[in-house]
């Protein structure tokens, strides 16, 4: 069998980096996706394998379409899309598509970026892991403040953005598992080491009592523990994808079984992306 090929965004630092370091040591090839193309091409070198450094700003749908189409010429049977990069905003200015900047880039970028490359991904029986957080279980999404007036910026964004990635990830599966693609959520753990959270301005709880708290109750993990699950998630058979919390498979969350919630997700994406590509 020919070397594998894995797209990881966010891949110029944290734990992007760190997996897609982890996947270059296993013999992956890694499309290297980021803004610094300095970092990137460090990274890509690192990883080996023929890996190539990708420069996409994926604030922009506009940029992360013309990705989308590099990187299916540069990967026709695609092995893996892992869409690590994400963030947490301070409430500001919207994306250049009118989007909440949470929304843009959690959300809005790995959706389309995933649509664009259904292609590849079925040509190569293909695996896409979307990386969320384990902090939304137990609380229940509205999904009028997610866009729309309603919608803030800062740490409650950050959790029902990501709580609808975990739930569009069940979304896709339904429509596109027939394809010979799986759709799997993979919550890394707690890693208090990059640079996550530093984007926010003014109180900071990802920067500040979190790690205090991470460190008290021994919560945390490195990055290259977590790195381990990207490749785990990446690589082990799963049927009908799912939802991998730490590098194991769970059930998902109440709210992301609920079929209503699910549907509702994947049009609210949709015609989110769509109105973004009308902005644009
Ligand atoms: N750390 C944790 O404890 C934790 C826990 C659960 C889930 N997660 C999730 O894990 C993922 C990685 O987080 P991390 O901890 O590694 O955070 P990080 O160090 O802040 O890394 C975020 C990555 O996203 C990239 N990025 C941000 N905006 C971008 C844009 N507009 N276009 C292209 N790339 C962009 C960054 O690129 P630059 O290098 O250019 O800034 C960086 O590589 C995120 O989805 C996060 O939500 C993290």
């Amino acid at each position: 069998m020919g070397t594998k090929t894995a797209v990881v965004t966010g891949a110029t630092s944290g734990l992007g980096q760190a997996a897609a370091l982890a996947l270059g040591a296993a013999g992956w090839r890694v499309l290297v996706v980021g803004r610094d193309a300095g970092r990137g091409a460090e990274v890509a070198k690192q990883a080996g394998n023929g890996s190539e450094f990708v420069k996409a700003d994926l604030f922009s749908l506009a940029d992360v379409r013309r990705l989308a189409g590099v990187l299916a010429e540069k990967a026709p049977a695609l092995d893996l899309l892992v869409n690590n990069a994400g963030g947490v905003f301070s409430k500001g200015p919207a994306t250049v598509d009118g989007l909440e900047q949470t929304f843009a880039l959690n959300v809005a970028a790995p959706f389309t970026l995933t649509e664009g490359l259904l292609g590849a991904l079925e040509a190569g029986k293909g695996r896409v892991v979307n990386v969320v957080t384990g902090i939304q279980n137990g609380f229940s999404t509205k999904l009028e403040q997610v866009v729309g007036p309603k919608a803030t910026g800062g740490m409650f964004a950050y959790v029902r953005n990501k709580a609808v990635l975990l739930t569009l990830t069940r979304a896709q599966q339904q429509r596109h598992g027939a394809r010979g693609i799986t759709f799997v959520a993979l919550h890394p753990g707690i890693i208090p080491t990059t640079r996550f959270g530093q984007s926010m301005t003014g109180f900071n709880p990802f920067t500040t009592i979190g790690p205090f708290f991470s460190k008290l109750f021994g919560i945390g993990v490195t990055e290259a523990v977590a790195a381990s699950r990207y490749v785990k998630v990446g690589t082990e058979a799963v049927e009908g994808g799912g939802y991998y919390y730490e590098g194991v498979l769970r059930p998902a969350p109440k709210q992301a079984l609920d079929q209503s919630f699910v549907d509702s997700v994947w049009s609210l994406v949709a015609t989110e992306v769509q109105a973004g590509k009308q902005a644009a």
